[in-house]
């Protein structure tokens, strides 16, 4: 049954999308500058824990301590939950809104993408929770020190550890695919409604996740073939 009462704007279906949107590029910022900050890992140990360092610095002495820090942790999960509410209250509307189950192509392929989404936002969610067991409390790394990321990271990806480096894969694959189609959405909501806009904003999508994941697949594959150690 679709729902005729008044709504706020923000749970509108445009509203919805443009949570989706806001939060979706929030994250992608977080995703660009995580990944070149993990890239600093070629710049050698000192250059890397430095950097990791003054993350926790930034905004001193106006903010106190690792507040810096704990705002964009919030703003991060804020992103994290408003994206994951907004995408669920779209697939709802989307699914009341559906007269006839899978009558149609176009609608078995829009649900098809629907599920990956769903099921890659689901291991992408999982795989945070691990990472930060890993290399944000260091619970579950074999030197975790939160003080030594670098060497936390290098520990991490040995060539002993070859599961942690598949694991790691596997969730940034995840994450390119994720990537790939809210991006490609996104852009084809936001530019020309042709063939040709559509052709466009695919590929625009596809190299900017296929950059994103390279970029984030280099550190453990330079530990494992020991080029970083
Ligand atoms: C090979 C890929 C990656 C490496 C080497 C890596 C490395 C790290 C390291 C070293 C930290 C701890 C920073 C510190 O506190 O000193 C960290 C934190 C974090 N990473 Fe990653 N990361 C990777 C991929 C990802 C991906 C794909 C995501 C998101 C989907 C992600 C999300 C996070 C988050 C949310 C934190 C916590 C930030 C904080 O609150 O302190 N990371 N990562």
């Amino acid at each position: 049954m679709v729902v005729t009462s008044p709504r706020s704007p923000v749970r509108s279906t445009v509203g919805l999308k443009a949570v989706m949107a806001v939060t979706g590029i929030v994250l992608v910022l977080f995703l660009v500058a995580h990944m070149l900050g993990n890239l600093k890992v070629f710049a050698g140990q000192p250059s890397f824990d430095h950097y990791a360092h003054w993350l926790r610095e930034i905004g001193a002495p106006i903010l106190p301590g690792v507040w810096f820090l704990w705002i964009l942790r919030v703003g991060l999960l804020v992103a994290v939950l408003g994206h994951i509410a907004a995408a669920t209250a779209l697939a709802r509307r989307a699914r009341a809104a559906r007269p006839v189950r899978y009558a149609h192509r176009r609608k078995v392929r829009g649900s098809y993408a629907a599920r990956t989404m769903r099921w890659g936002g689901v291991i992408i969610l999982l795989f945070v929770v691990y990472h930060l067991l890993d290399l944000t409390t260091g619970t579950l790394n074999p030197v975790g020190d939160p003080s030594r990321p670098y060497a936390n990271v290098v520990a991490d990806f040995a060539p002993a550890r070859w599961y942690v480096t598949l694991f790691y894969t596997l969730a940034i694959v995840a994450v390119g695919f994720h990537l790939r189609h809210g991006l490609f959405s996104a852009l084809r909501s936001l530019g020309q409604q042709t063939p040709r806009g559509e052709r466009r904003a695919r590929l625009v999508a596809l190299l900017f996740s296929v950059a994103l994941c390279a970029g984030y697949l280099m550190v453990p594959f330079a530990v494992l073939t020991g080029l970083v150690d």
